[in-house]
């Protein structure tokens, strides 16, 4: 067992409709099984009032927001703010996906106030980074993965720093079938992790939780885990079936 917080979080990205969630979540309370893993459901809006009370009480068991507004409340039409999300029961937000960097034009600068918000809520934000395929041909991906995390959360104060989880989901691995090598996502989490050492102290990175995305399935799961500063997954795909998303909750280590 691994002494870092190991955690497995789902994607259902924009998956699922009402009944189909309520029944992804029943199945993944009823065959769970204890473990010191958190296991973090990111579903749509929709669902997250349903599944949190579907979970109430099952240990180590959470929701999580795939986003949210940077601002408290008002005329943002279609937007979502964090107090709506803590008024369900939701614990963690996604920040910084990729598609959101991407589709939604979320820059470095955006992000960093949504971490504030979400931080000021009493919410934990799962932080994302990581590269396109063009940026690790070039060799320059630490670099890149190193500025987004400079530019979304070097602004905390420790104590702060310390509620947050990082998912290092390189861009080519996502949704491809292709997935980094554990090599290389243990190359990337332990230059995440010497980065964070040299901004907030060996002892707050050795305690900051980096999960991998990027196809993360039953078959893959466990030898990533199994590298020493990967502490568990985001996983897309493999987390709208109940069966294969408790493979990978098994496989951390
Ligand atoms: P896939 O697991 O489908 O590749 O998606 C990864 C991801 O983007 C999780 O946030």
């Amino acid at each position: 067992m691994k002494t870092r917080q190991q955690i497995v979080a789902g994607n259902w990205k924009m998956n699922k409709n009402y009944g189909e969630g309520r029944e992804l979540a029943l199945e993944i309370v009823a065959r769970l099984k204890l473990s010191d893993t958190k296991v973090v459901l990111c579903t749509p809006f929709i669902h997250l009032s349903l599944v949190q009370e579907l979970i109430n009480g099952v240990s180590n068991l959470y929701t999580g927001a795939q986003n949210c507004h940077q601002e408290d409340k008002g005329a943002y039409t279609g937007e979502i703010s964090v107090e709506m999300l803590k008024s369900v029961g939701v614990s963690y937000v996604i920040l910084g996906h990729s598609e959101r960097r991407e589709y939604f034009a979320e820059s470095d600068e955006l992000l960093a106030k949504k971490v504030d918000k979400v931080l000021a809520a009493g919410l934990l934000p799962i932080f994302c980074c990581g590269e396109s395929l063009d940026i690790r041909d070039a060799d320059t991906h630490i670099a890149h993965v190193e500025a987004q995390i400079k530019a979304g959360l070097f602004h905390l104060s420790a104590e702060d720093f310390a509620k947050v989880v990082i998912a290092y989901e390189p861009i080519w691995a996502i949704g491809t079938g292709r997935t980094a090598s554990p090599e290389q996502a243990q190359d990337m989490h332990a230059a995440i992790r010497a980065l964070l050492a040299s901004k907030y102290g060996a002892e707050a990175a050795d305690a900051t939780s980096i999960l991998y995305g990027g196809s993360v399935n039953g078959g893959n799961a466990a030898v990533l885990f199994a590298q020493p500063d990967v502490d568990g997954g985001l996983v897309g795909g493999a987390s709208l079936k109940a069966d294969e998303f408790i493979t990978i909750v098994e496989a951390t280590k």
